[in-house]
């Protein structure tokens, strides 16, 4: 046995969920030129899987795959069909939810705990949308021509592409590929290539319960430029991308050289308020899931606590305490509450944001240091006294460093809050009604939390503003992004 599924084998029921072949037209194929690409485990820097690394023919050949799966699929199944499907799928995840997140557990980093919440999490979107799946209902319009009927068909967009981030391995798959389904699309999925793992894992389980190979491709690769691919072939119809503002307004623009549908979930800067008028163990308590989940690595994670100047210090004394209590070390260890970082340019980009915030007059209250040995690990942190010139105000930190600014008035929280060219969430606490309601208005997110730090779920319309991207994922709304509206006019009808 090569040396690094030595890791890895041991610790699956089912070895045959690890896979490090591509899956194109229906087979586990390595990539055509035979390269592979190494993906690393945080905790320990060591080699977990070597895996096809798929040039640009290799995803061109995908894409054909696809296209043609996808005009099988959809003539062949009923919408009641694909969500039996879906729901199959559903089962499937439910019942290997263990190794699913062992796998995802050893590539990403995150505690075991967190692996499996977001394996649950996964599944939630298949089940919501096997759900969905048989009420994509059209309409019927009164015309203003008479003797004429308007109807609506909502239809699958055709071939979708899909490139997903490593911060949530199976969620961010599972949401845009069950709705996908659900509709009739079929899709092409690149994976990370920090995280391919679980991908490869959950297609196998998706393929072994019947949805059919070629509905689903994927593609892992670390050529970003053979990635481009999926923006700028001309059978892809759609383009779904979870990622950095950066990326993300790359891929809009090539896509735009076909006029792809785009949806993107771009980066975030969240705010998270705690006016005076809070429960400051609850707000305390919250900020501990919405900053530390993951390890600060989600896009709505509280990038910027505000906290009010008469409650400040109470407030950050408080979430000392409770980051204290954080067990620092490897998702696997039974001890761990909070695992590494996903890389080391992850760890230099917390330490950055801290050399910064000192310099300019901040105050360590706890944690402050990448600990010695190997792993990308970096304490859990706290900083007082942070102010808007300080680069973490500005840039999304996406590790575990919780910096507390202070207002003096609503209208001062709101314009701070508000101060960012980023609009994905915001989270804010306070008892006061009326300030729920202005505050909520007020604020320039997709996504708000009131009295909570945790908003994720599948029944919410997931997205942003701003340059936070573009469209709305999970939610009633989640299958639209997958369709195309044809009008159909019937004219003269009383022939
Ligand atoms: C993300 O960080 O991109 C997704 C977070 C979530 O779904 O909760």
């Amino acid at each position: 046995m090569a040396q690094h599924l030595k890791t890895f084998l041991p610790q699956l029921k089912k070895s045959e969920l690890f896979i490090e072949d591509a899956f194109i037209d229906g087979q586990w194929v390595k990539a055509k030129d035979g390269k592979t690409f190494e993906v690393y485990e945080p905790a320990t820097e060591d080699v977990l899987g070597r895996v096809a690394n798929c040039d640009r023919d290799d995803i061109k050949r995908a894409i054909e795959t696809a296209d043609l799966g996808q005009k099988k699929f959809y003539k062949s199944t009923t919408a009641a069909q694909r969500g039996v499907l879906l729901r199959k799928w559903y089962d499937a995840i439910m019942e290997n939810e263990e190794d699913l997140a062992t796998i995802l557990c050893l590539e990403n980093g995150k505690t075991l705990l967190e692996a499996r919440g977001e394996i649950t999490y996964a599944a939630s979107y298949v089940l919501w949308f096997s759900e969905e799946a048989p009420r994509a209902y059209g309409e019927t319009i009164p015309s203003s021509t008479p003797n004429t009927t308007v109807l609506t068909f909502k239809q699958p967009i055709g071939t979708c592409g899909i490139i997903t981030p490593w911060n949530f391995p199976a969620a961010m798959i599972t949401r845009k590929i069950a709705p996908a389904i659900a509709v009739g699309c079929s899709v092409v999925v690149k994976p990370p290539s920090e995280t391919p793992f679980t991908a490869l894992a959950l297609t196998k389980l998706a393929v072994d319960v019947g949805i059919p190979p070629r509905t689903i491709q994927v593609v892992p690769t670390r050529d970003r430029t053979a990635a481009t691919e999926l923006a700028t072939n001309p059978i892809i119809k759609k383009l779904s991308f979870t990622g950095s503002t950066g990326v993300g307004k790359m891929l809009t623009q090539l896509a735009a050289g076909t006029m792809k549908k785009v949806s993107m979930e771009l980066g975030g800067n969240a705010p998270f308020i705690v006016f005076a008028d809070a429960d400051l163990d609850l707000a305390a308590d919250a900020a501990m899931i919405c900053k530390f989940r993951c390890s600060g690595q989600t896009c709505v994670c509280a990038n910027r606590i505000l906290a009010h100047k008469s409650v400040a210090a109470e407030f950050t004394k408080k979430l000392v305490a409770r980051v204290a209590k954080l067990q620092l070390g490897a998702g696997m260890d039974k001890s761990t509450t909070i695992g590494p970082l996903v890389n080391k340019g992850g760890v230099d980009k917390v330490a950055a944001h801290i050399t910064d915030a000192v310099s300019k007059g901040a105050k360590i209250e706890i944690g402050g240091k990448k600990p010695a040995g190997k792993g990308f690990f970096h304490e859990p942190t706290v900083l007082s006294g942070v102010t808007p010139e300080m680069l973490v105000a500005n840039d999304e930190t996406f590790g575990p460093l919780a910096p507390v600014f202070t207002f003096e008035s609503e209208e001062e929280a709101v314009r701070l809050a508000n101060a960012t060219e980023f609009g994905l969430a915001g989270y804010f606490f306070s008892r006061d009604v009326g300030r729920v309601l202005r505050v909520a208005r007020a604020l320039e997110v997709g996504m708000v939390g009131v009295n909570t730090g945790k908003i994720s779920e599948a029944a919410l319309p997931f997205g942003g503003v701003k340059e936070s991207g573009l469209g709305r994922e999970g939610s009633m709304y989640g299958l639209a992004e997958y369709q195309v509206i044809k009008s159909v006019t019937i004219g003269n009808t009383d022939l």
